[in-house]
């Protein structure tokens, strides 16, 4: 009788159905679970198709040949070359400038036109009053042959960077420019 009272009594203290509550819980992570897996194995192939144009247009459109070397003097020349862009599946093409000049220690300088005003183009020795200078039509700002700002922009005229291969000068992206002090 003891014996059976104890048996009831413990059976009132257990936790009630905690068993089944488990399995409840294993069967909905697992499901869970698996069906996160399943849209992963559909979703990330999905988007790598659709990042690789991207990315291998960045690895292979990082430079554009341009001139050859030996004609690219001290005083700066205008040159213009095309740049294939993708965009995905869109791909275009946007129409570069590029003033390009041997320096006097003999490296390549190859500056953007861009004022770093307001973004007119500059042009070298275009202005009778400023000569073998960068001058903007805009508002007058200035700029040295290495495309140090004179007056009127804020910053020097960014750079491309330059590679040099068999005898062809290969421009890259604009970066700030690093030869004016
Ligand atoms: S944009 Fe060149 S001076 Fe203003």
């Amino acid at each position: 009788m003891s014996h059976n009272h104890n048996e009831e009594h413990e059976e009132l203290h257990k936790p009630p159905r905690r068993k089944e509550m488990s399995r409840r819980q294993f069967l909905t992570y697992t499901l869970g679970g698996a069906s996160a897996y399943m849209a992963g194995g559909v979703i990330l192939p999905m988007l790598r198709f659709a990042v690789d144009p991207i990315l291998q247009d960045r690895a292979e459109g990082a430079f554009v040949k341009v001139v050859e070397v030996s004609k690219i003097t001290n005083e700066p020349q205008e040159f213009n070359f095309e740049l294939k862009q993708q965009d995905g599946w869109y791909s275009s093409k946007a129409l570069l400038t590029a003033w390009i000049r041997k320096t006097d220690s003999g490296e390549i300088l190859a500056l953007s036109p861009i004022c770093k005003h307001l973004g007119c183009l500059v042009g070298w020795n275009n202005n009778k009053n400023y000569p073998n200078e960068y001058h903007c039509p805009c508002h007058g700002a200035r700029y040295t042959s290495d495309g140090k700002n004179l007056t009127v922009a804020p910053k020097p005229l960014d750079m491309y960077t330059v590679k040099e291969e068999n005898g062809w000068i290969y421009l890259g992206e604009i970066v700030a420019n690093t030869v004016v002090k």
